[in-house]
């Protein structure tokens, strides 16, 4: 029998595997009166090489167990287990109605129905839900989010942890750790039908919430990085040129008036791929309002996203901030990295949180 049982106090790291880069949030619990506070632990950040993970498939599994290894010890996390997140392609999430059963018989019910849904046998995937409580939906039925991950691409997920010498105590929906991190950063969103966008590098996550519960979730195969390309093809840059100009910095032979009808361009693909969004949600829910947008990732960063989106869908507009209501020591982090690159943060602080949460 050991003599201190350390899984007891075990601590948990939320770890957003992205493309374009790893973000490591650690978290801790206090409570504060009646309520659960969260301090901020460890904070990392590590770009991934280019193409080493392309449209959610690991192309490069040494590049990325490097990427997690140095992202933990520079992060000085003491712990080696995290949560992650799944999203793209190899996840299907499909919103259905159920009867409401008693809460026993919920589970094998949900699973059951779930069947006809998902075009791959049950040996293929593993199969995750959330249900729903709306008024939109007739009191004796429930609506359910689906969501199936194929076993191949979890594993090959679940392999470069493993090779990292880091264990997976959590999975979860990307989409589920972004709205999370919202409602536990700004409560007056839980009572409101938001959107939240979170463009990364080769994907953008919408989800839809009502009343604090999620209603919709969408990942569109569209990010950051296809304005880069753009930009480079236009332009006729290199991959790095591209990048820097993307973020504003001035680049020897670039004339800002040259990248902005470029970008605008993406832009309006992207609103596009939204509106599509938008519309499918509005016409299979009966109430398809939406309060407020809030847009996360690294894309969020782009100067002048907020005021395009603010005019483009004539919603309010804001750019998350995942520590909002998360107690930092000045004396141990960076603020001014943590200000300049909060929205970046948003899965990882869910991951984080569903961590922290599931451990109460
Ligand atoms: N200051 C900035 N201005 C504009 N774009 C930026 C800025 N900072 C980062 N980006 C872009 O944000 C994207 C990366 O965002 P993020 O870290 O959220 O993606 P990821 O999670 O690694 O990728 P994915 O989830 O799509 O695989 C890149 O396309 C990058 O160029
Ligand atoms: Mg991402």
């Amino acid at each position: 029998m050991p003599v201190f049982n350390f899984l007891k106090s075990k601590k948990i790291v939320g770890l957003d595997i992205g493309s374009f880069a790893l973000k490591l949030v650690e978290l801790k619990p206090k409570k504060k009166g009646k309520d659960t506070v969260f301090e901020l632990i460890s904070l990392g950040y590590e770009p991934v090489p280019y193409q080493s993970i392309v449209e959610g498939s690991i192309m490069d599994s040494t590049a990325v167990v490097d990427a997690i290894q140095h992202i933990f010890y520079e992060s000085k996390s003491r712990t080696n287990q995290l949560s992650f997140g799944v999203s793209g392609s190899s996840v299907i999430v499909k919103r259905i109605e159920v009867q409401r059963l008693s809460p026993n018989e919920m589970h094998e019910h949900i699973l059951w129905e779930a069947r006809p849904h998902i075009p791959f046998t049950p040996e293929e995937v593993n199969i995750d839900y959330e249900v729903i409580e709306s008024d939109d939906i007739h009191p004796e039925r429930v609506g359910v989010i689906l969501a199936a991950v194929k076993k191949e691409k979890l594993n090959d997920y679940l392999n470069i942890i493993t090779i990292s010498d880091k264990i997976a105590q959590v999975i979860d929906l990307e989409s589920f750790a972004i709205l999370n991190s919202v409602l536990e950063n700004y409560e007056m969103y839980r009572q409101r039908s938001i959107a939240i966008i979170n463009v990364g590098a080769t994907i953008t996550n919408v989800v839809i919430s009502k009343n604090g519960h999620p209603v919709f979730v969408r990942d569109i195969a569209f990010g950051g990085n296809q304005f880069t390309d753009l930009i480079q093809k236009e332009l006729n840059l290199k991959y790095e040129k591209a990048e820097s100009v993307k973020k504003g910095r001035q680049v020897e032979g670039v004339s800002p008036a040259a990248v902005k009808p470029v970008i605008n361009l993406i832009f309006n693909e992207l609103k596009n791929e939204i509106s599509k969004t938008f519309e499918f949600y509005r016409s299979n829910t009966t109430e398809g309002r939406i309060d407020n947008i809030l847009i996360s990732g690294g894309t969020a960063n782009l100067e002048t996203i907020v005021d395009f989106f603010s005019q483009e869908f004539d919603i309010p507009v804001e750019v998350v901030n995942p520590f909002n209501n998360i107690e930092i020591n000045p004396k141990k982090f960076d603020l001014e990295f943590i200000k300049d690159m909060a929205p970046v943060f948003n899965v990882a602080m869910g991951l984080a949180l569903r961590a922290v949460g599931d451990l109460k």
